[in-house]
């Protein structure tokens, strides 16, 4: 009798703990860990091309460039300029013309660039010659009229545009492509050094956002999100590596983000990489992303047509650490810590409801209406954190924050907010050199009245129609210190791809690693 009293009783005290402590978490998923993309072409340099390889040309006009060290008879040459009059082909950027049957070229591919093309047309032609010969049988040559560092852009593009996340196919699987690929110039080795030391890193670090984005949430949860990025790291040198799991966050205060994830038995993280290049300033910058694993909404549940886009919500912080990744292997000059605050959104007898009051680790408190408006509590404390930890000389936030920004920039611009004119225009720079565009968007201050709650300092959104995105960043702003530059970047529009640009294949973009990288390289 006895016996059976207390075994009742320890079955009811299991029942009722925290889901975090009774429920194991099971289905890490049908993925198996080793799973791994199709290899990519590799890519490299030399002063010849490789014989039997498919050509490709990088074109400024309607006039086949010399391309020393490619073998092209005069008469196969003759016959592509015959084709080039044919189909009326000009050289303008992104036009294509893709020839079979000349000599024995498995294929010649003239790809525009444009006259004086940029790096970033160069590498947009890079893209697409990768997008187009995805499933050729043959190793690839690209040769143009470009000199050293415009062939590293072509790779760089090539690497960018050859992404796939093809690891859980077990059939119908995309025919991975076959051989490396070599770009011929007259300087190999420079055009080499060119590539290795700033493309290659910047495409490592969009390649790692890309994965974690892309990745299910059965697969990224917050614990596997950090363990991912020490693999990445592991060796860089002049990183460190900070992760608070949920008792010591509990312990500084960090309510909002403790709150977020306390409906998921996955718990939550706050993961800070710090990167720190020979003779950079003592004060990083900070890259602060949302890092929510999946959004289900939590108790204020998405509908279900689309929730499955939310394995991507955490892409926010996918890009500040892919940023970091490509500055660390670069070995740039400077100092970043890029902080990915990390939770999933679960609807649970144990998550929070709406209403709920919480306290963030600044002190301040928030009144939580819509557990849907999840990645502003999240980042909340993250900034806080990292303000005091870091002392960073300027905070920019980076989320997939809301809806409203995706009507109202769609996929063509990152929505940015700022408070400070140096870092917006700095900002809005990096965006056109990195081809990441952003567009400045408002935070009035009478915006902020519409945040203030009744019974806490502020809460969580704004009842009925208003400025959404601009609330949502009102609500971040609200936790950084007047004096420390900030800017937030709305990616909710722009993190995912609904179909394939040179760049950018079908899927998660890694948006935000190449406008971060660049923004820490303007020695802003
Ligand atoms: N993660 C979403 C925002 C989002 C929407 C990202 C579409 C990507 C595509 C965010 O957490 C969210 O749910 N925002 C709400 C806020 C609202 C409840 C104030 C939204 O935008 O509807
Ligand atoms: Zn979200
Ligand atoms: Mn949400």
């Amino acid at each position: 009798m006895r016996m059976k009293s207390l075994l009742l009783s320890a079955c009811l005290s299991l029942a009722l703990a925290p889901a975090a402590m009774a429920q194991p978490i099971t289905g890490s998923g049908v993925a198996p860990a080793t799973a791994t993309n199709s290899a990519e072409r590799a890519i490299g340099f030399a002063a010849s091309a490789p014989a039997g390889a498919a050509l490709v040309v990088v074109m400024s006009d309607a006039t086949l460039p010399p391309l020393d060290g490619v073998a092209l008879s005069a008469a196969e040459r003759q016959a592509v300029a015959a084709a080039i009059a044919a189909a009326g082909f000009d050289g303008k950027a992104g036009s294509t013309l893709s020839l079979r049957g000349i000599g024995a070229h498995p294929r010649i591919l003239l790809i525009g660039a444009g006259s004086t093309p940029a790096s970033l047309a160069l590498a947009e032609a890079g893209g697409k010659a990768a997008q187009e010969l995805k499933s050729e049988a043959h190793p690839v040559t690209i040769a143009g009229a470009f000199g050293d560092t415009s062939a590293a852009d072509v790779a760089y593009g090539f690497a960018l545009g050859q992404y796939r996340f093809d690891r859980y196919k077990t059939v119908d699987k995309k025919t991975p492509p076959t051989g490396a690929v070599t770009l011929v110039g007259a300087n190999p080795s420079a055009a080499e050094a060119a590539f290795n030391n700033r493309w290659k890193p910047l495409a490592d670090g969009v390649r790692l956002s890309r994965d974690l984005a892309n990745e299910p949430a059965n697969v990224i949860y917050p614990e596997s999100f950090v363990a991912r990025v020490r693999d990445a790291f592991a060796g860089a040198a002049g990183v460190s590596i900070e992760v608070l799991d949920e008792a010591a966050m509990r312990k500084l205060g960090m309510g909002t983000l403790v709150g977020v994830g306390q409906g998921s038995p996955r718990g939550s993280r706050l993961l800070a990489v710090r990167y720190r290049g020979a003779g950079a300033p003592a004060a990083p910058m900070a890259f602060i992303g949302k890092g929510i694993t999946f959004d289900s909404g939590g108790i204020s549940l998405k509908p279900g047509t689309g929730m499955w886009d939310m394995k991507g919500d955490m892409s926010g912080a996918a890009s500040a650490i892919g940023a970091a990744l490509s500055l660390a292997r670069s070995k740039a000059p400077v100092h970043v810590v890029a902080v990915a605050a990390l939770a999933e959104n679960m609807p649970d007898g144990n998550a929070q409801r709406p209403g709920d009051v919480t306290r963030t680790m600044s002190g301040k408190t928030i009144e939580m209406l819509n557990a849907d408006a999840e990645g502003r509590l999240v980042l909340a404390d993250a900034n806080e954190y990292i303000a005091q930890t870091y002392k960073p000389r300027a905070i920019v936030n980076i989320a997939t924050l809301t809806g409203a920004i995706v009507s109202a920039l769609d996929d063509q611009y990152a929505g940015l907010f700022a408070r400070d004119e140096k870092l917006a225009s700095a900002l809005i720079a990096a965006g056109t050199a990195s081809g990441e565009e952003v567009w400045r968007m408002p935070l009035h201050k009478n915006y902020a009245e519409k945040i203030k709650s009744d019974i806490a300092d502020i809460r969580n959104i704004t009842p009925g129609q208003g400025p959404g995105a601009s609330i949502g960043a009102h609500v971040i702003g609200y936790f950084v210190d007047e004096a420390t530059p900030w800017a937030h970047l709305d990616i909710a529009g722009v993190n995912q791809a609904d179909k394939a640009s040179p760049l950018v294949p079908k899927g998660m973009s890694g948006f935000g690693v190449r406008l971060l990288d660049q923004l820490a390289r303007s020695g802003e």
